[in-house]
């Protein structure tokens, strides 16, 4: 279908479980970084919304497929929260001890005193733009439960206080296959490689 993707992120880690993901493809891959693509504003109100932003901006401003991800974690007691604003509860310093803190601080202010336990759960929308303008998205999600205070060092974001249902570690404390073997990113990437496979 075509040879050179870009991925329209500029977060290494994205970046990074997005190559591995897309190793058995043999395609040429190359971040919004390296093709000097600046990343949009994030102005939609969900995860698609998003990721359909900052894809068309890729594949407009390169004339190549562009392929975004817009993921993050959810939390139902909070409403959602953070949800399409995972990254910026980390601030822009990135700093995840300040969100992990953010967590304990609005569930301790619905009286929920330990925050370990509670649900949660990771979403992965994927858009692909194609050259003629053409639009997919495909959406993964992976649920859990929190855990604090935060454990293994593998992984990136929210990835130290997420267990997966049916485990007793967090992401962090997994290898990558392994999180690759259930995540919400991997399971939106089923999808897309098996749109990839019907229109070969
Ligand atoms: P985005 O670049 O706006 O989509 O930001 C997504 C944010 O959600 C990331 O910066 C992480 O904080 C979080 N996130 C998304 N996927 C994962 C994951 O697989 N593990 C941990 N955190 C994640």
């Amino acid at each position: 279908m075509f040879k050179k993707l870009v991925i329209a992120s500029h977060n290494k880690g994205k970046v990074k479980e997005i190559g591995e993901l897309l190793a058995p493809l043999g395609l040429e891959v190359i971040s919004a970084a390296e093709a000097n693509v600046d990343e949009p504003e994030e102005t939609g109100l969900t995860f698609a919304e998003n990721a359909i932003l900052k894809a068309r901006n890729t594949a407009e401003k390169t004339g190549l497929p562009a392929l975004a991800d817009d993921s993050g974690l959810a939390i139902p007691a909070l409403d959602g929260a953070p949800g399409i604003y995972s990254a910026r509860w980390a601030g822009a310093d990135k700093n995840f001890d300040s969100a992990f803190s953010r967590i304990k601080q609005e569930l301790a202010d619905k009286n929920i005193k330990n925050a370990t336990g509670t649900a949660a759960y990771f979403v992965c929308a994927l858009c692909l733009i194609l050259p003629d303008g053409g639009e997919q998205i495909f959406e993964g999600r992976i649920d859990g439960i929190l855990t604090f205070p935060p454990k293994g060092e593998h992984g990136f974001g929210y990835d130290p206080v997420f267990i997966p249902q049916g485990y007793d570690i967090t992401f962090a404390e997994m290898d990558s296959t392994k999180k690759h073997s259930m995540s919400h990113r991997a399971r939106a990437f089923e999808k897309f490689l098996q749109y990839l496979k019907d229109n070969k």
